[in-house]
């Protein structure tokens, strides 16, 4: 018999976006400012100074954006909501004109038998909770998310089922502590870095644990960005390294969503170094509790990396973000005495220096299978790329072949075991890449704009990859 090319028949053929990202509007109908309206003003930190304040107009083009999903055929959309819009202060009364925005894009999805994925947080902090007690430092932090967790629960359960908590945790407190490029904007702060990811993953746990109680037939997980490593060589310093970098860098998120708790050997390396996160009473029966409720694992996959042997008096942590948008210098980050990372000489890369690497998605799903024997969520994956409108249209062969490999080596991972619900691309439309602008598109859509505001019409143009993805959907995968 010949193997079955089709994916599973229920299988969420998706897209995804995020809030700061597409909707503009950034002062409309009541919305607070978060920490990224704040932190794009200030000078030299986006590309050309970009802001979300218009971004794509999703914000009053919605139903035009869900048409073209309807007629991509798309079965899922993962998108995220913006807190300023339900709480501008963060906590307090509720704005209903965000919520009646939501509402509205909830039940047009609906409607045109599109399942929406609505993920919590999507890093745009409410400023005011910043300003206050100095947001995800503080414990309080906690509570104020659940409150809006909750909100989002009551408010939109009956309809949506399906919930991401946090985006990228590792990714915006890496960002946000380590490296200075995302708010709040602190270099190399290790101790606070960790005590923030505490916080994150207790304001996660207690929100999974309050979704199950108001909606137990919603399935949830976080989406954690999964850099799969790979050890440098066959000598057993660098399969020490790999190790070392799994749990700091991947378990040490995955195994607190999957297991709820903390890898033994990172907790020991944090403690040796004294930056080890200070738990509150009750807090590991909460993180163990909300593991037994989680339903899949999200993740986000763009790039594996290597795992090499790392002296005492080598690399250290180096911020390697790029926001020229030219094809930087790689440099190779890594911490002293347990691993670095060099590039991947067996694999290509994107014009941001991201690797490429099909097999890494299906090693991820697979790693995750074995580990926590979980569904998996992939709610994202795409290339970014510098897409050029010609004659009213954007060839982008590069983006169906990127997509086309990776969607190869999931069906792969599928039929070696691996329970995959969705696949989400990154993105629908394009959209502002957070420090890049919108040189760096990502979408099946493009959409006629600049970095300047007022440059471009907004106009939404299918590219070559939307009529691929289209025919991939009707054809549920068989013809890939
Ligand atoms: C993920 C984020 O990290 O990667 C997205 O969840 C982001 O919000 C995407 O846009 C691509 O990153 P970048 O830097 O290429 O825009």
């Amino acid at each position: 018999t010949k193997p079955n090319k089709e994916f599973p028949s229920d299988f969420l053929w998706g897209s995804a976006s995020a809030a700061y990202q597409v909707e503009g509007a950034w002062d409309e109908d009541g919305k607070g400012r978060s920490v990224w309206d704040e932190f794009v003003r200030i000078p030299g930190k986006t590309f050309k100074a970009t802001t979300g304040d218009k971004a794509v107009d999703h914000y009053h083009r919605m139903e035009e954006d869900v048409r073209l999903m309807k007629e991509m055929g798309l079965k899922t959309y993962r998108f995220s909501i913006a807190w300023t819009r339900i709480f501008p202060d963060g906590n307090g009364e509720v704005n209903e004109e965000g919520v009646a925005f939501y509402n509205r894009l909830i039940d047009e999805l609906i409607n045109n038998d599109i399942t929406p994925m609505i993920t919590v947080y999507h890093w745009d902090l409410p400023q005011a909770l910043e300003n206050e007690y100095g947001g995800w430092e503080s414990r309080h932090i906690v509570d104020d998310f659940v409150h809006y967790a909750k909100t989002l629960f009551e408010r939109f359960g009956d309809r949506v089922k399906h919930w991401i908590v946090l985006n990228e945790q590792n990714v915006f407190t890496a960002h946000g502590w380590l490296m200075a490029t995302h708010p709040p904007g602190k270099v190399n702060d290790r101790k606070t870095f960790y005590q923030v990811n505490h916080h994150a993953f207790m304001a996660h746990a207690k929100s999974v644990i309050a979704l199950k109680s108001l909606w137990s037939d919603a399935m949830v997980g976080s989406s954690f960005a999964f850099g799969p490593s790979y050890a440098k060589s066959d000598k057993p310093e660098d399969a020490m390294a790999k190790m070392d970098y799994d749990d700091l860098q991947s378990y040490y998120w995955m195994d607190v969503y999957g297991y709820g708790r903390y890898p033994r050997a990172a907790l020991a390396q944090l403690r040796s170094e004294g930056v080890a996160p200070v738990f509150e009473e009750g807090d590991e029966e909460i993180l163990k509790e909300a593991a037994q409720l989680v339903d899949f694992m999200g993740v986000n996959y763009y790039q594996t990396c290597v795992a090499e042997y790392n002296p005492i008096d080598g690399v250290g942590m180096t911020n390697t973000m790029n926001t020229t948008g030219k094809k930087g210098t790689s440099t190779v980050q890594g911490v002293p005495g347990l691993y670095k990372n060099p590039q991947n000489e067996h694999l290509p890369t994107t014009d941001w220096d991201w690797t490429i690497d099909p097999e890494g998605l299906r090693f991820a799903c697979r790693d995750i299978t074995s580990r926590y024997d979980l569904p998996i969520v992939i709610s994202e994956n795409g290339l970014g790329a510098f897409d050029k409108l010609e004659e009213g249209k954007v060839h982008d062969p590069y983006r169906i072949d990127y997509l086309k490999r990776h969607l190869i080596e999931l069906k792969k991972a599928i039929d070696e075991g691996c329970r995959v619900l969705a696949y989400c691309t990154w993105s629908f439309t394009d959209l502002l890449s957070w420090l890049n602008g919108y040189q760096k598109r990502y979408g099946f859509v493009y959409v006629d704009r600049e970095e300047d505001e007022n440059e471009g019409t907004l106009n939404r143009i299918p590219k070559d990859s939307y009529y691929w993805y289209k025919y991939t959907i009707e054809t549920n995968g068989a013809e890939l």
